[in-house]
């Protein structure tokens, strides 16, 4: 009977998947929650949901995480679900989307889909994004700029001012966050960037919910999509249960929690195979000897108990990456992920 996604391989500490730690699932608060919101609300919490979100979660959401104010935010299924709707409501099929390189791969199907070109860019080079958006009449620019999957890495201040200061609208998908281990990551705050949140890693992925931060004219024409008209707020049920879980105060202590323990996850694995580690996130961007290739050393770790996703994933052009491989510490505990960087290790020095 297959409930999740996660498919376990005996023999094999993985370290592909960007999955939370089972245990560090907020099971028993959420339940709480749960019934506080059906008590609080009654049948409000079950029927058709306002349609950019319940305004409790959106005041939540806005004075608390995504910035301006209430009328400038709307509920998702998760943060992929608001990259659909904004690829939606802000290109046509035959449009080009200028992505970041490398960047979260299941971005590419879900702007795929939708119809648009990729044209892959470094996002910490804004002349070259500026050239390309207007090249190609980009309809904007994909980055995922704090503590970025794969890389770990986030966007300098000034970056994101030479950025923003191309006026080309930029889809920040900004999941990680709240995520870090060291102080608060740097923002943008400009008018033409549009914020894709996530409670997927602070909370739970199970919940599907997320938010778009945006102009409220954005945010009205979301509000106005046939799909939402139709089924009223996006996942309102969930995200007044949220709004009651963050109200009471149990987001902020899980987050807390989440920080020291996924700070030690990454230590575990970053003092293991003795690489720089990142400040934030879930993932860490190793970068193999030369001359090591990544998707070729893919079966080699497998045989030695471990496994990761190979560069090339995240690239648009899948000859790019090949020395890199994307580790992933949050699934596993901090023994397994020793031991499996020794594994990984191992199979290393086995092809060099
Ligand atoms: C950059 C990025 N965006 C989006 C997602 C998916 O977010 P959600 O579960 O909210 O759709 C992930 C999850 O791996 C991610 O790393």
């Amino acid at each position: 009977m297959t409930i999740v996604q996660f498919e376990h391989r005996d023999g094999i500490l993985d370290l592909g998947w960007g999955h939370p730690l089972p245990a560090l699932l907020p099971t028993g608060a959420w339940a709480v929650a749960s019934e506080t919101s059906l008590r609080t609300y009654g049948w409000k919490a079950l029927t058709y949901g306002h349609e950019p979100g319940p305004a409790p979660l959106r005041e939540w959401i806005a004075f608390h995480l995504g910035g301006g104010g209430a009328e400038q935010t709307f509920v998702t299924a998760g943060a992929s679900h608001g990259l659909a709707l904004l690829t939606q409501v802000l290109t046509r099929p035959g449009d080009t989307v200028l992505v970041d390189s490398p960047t979260y791969h299941y971005a590419f199907r879900i702007l795929t889909d939708l119809g648009v070109r990729l044209l892959p860019v470094r996002a910490e080079d804004a002349d070259e994004v500026g050239r390309r958006a207007r090249e190609h009449r980009a309809a904007f620019l994909y980055v995922v700029p704090t503590f970025g999957n794969p890389t770990g890495r986030s966007l300098t201040l000034p970056q994101r001012h030479a950025l923003a200061g191309l006026g080309l609208p930029i889809v920040e998908d900004d999941p990680y966050r709240e995520l870090y281990y060291t102080s608060p990551p740097p923002s943008f705050s400009a008018a033409n960037v549009i914020s894709l949140g996530s409670f997927a890693k602070t909370v739970a992925p199970g919940l599907r919910l997320g938010w778009i931060t945006a102009a409220p004219e954005l945010i009205t024409r979301l509000a106005r999509l046939g799909y939402v008209h139709s089924g009223g707020g996006v996942n309102h049920t969930t995200a007044l249960t949220m709004a009651e879980f963050c109200a009471s105060g149990a987001y902020h202590e899980h987050v807390a929690l989440l920080r020291d323990r996924y700070r030690a996850h990454r230590d575990a694995l970053a003092g293991a195979l003795g690489t720089d580690a990142p400040d934030g996130g879930w993932f860490l961007w190793l970068r193999l000897p030369a001359g090591v290739d990544a998707e070729a050393l893919l079966a080699v770790a497998e045989r030695h108990g471990t496994s990761f996703v190979p560069g090339p994933a995240f690239h648009v052009d899948r000859r790019d990456g090949s020395g890199h491989v994307r580790l992933s510490f949050s699934h596993l505990p901090p023994a397994d992920l020793t031991e499996a960087a020794g594994r990984l290790t191992v199979a290393i020095r086995s092809v060099c």
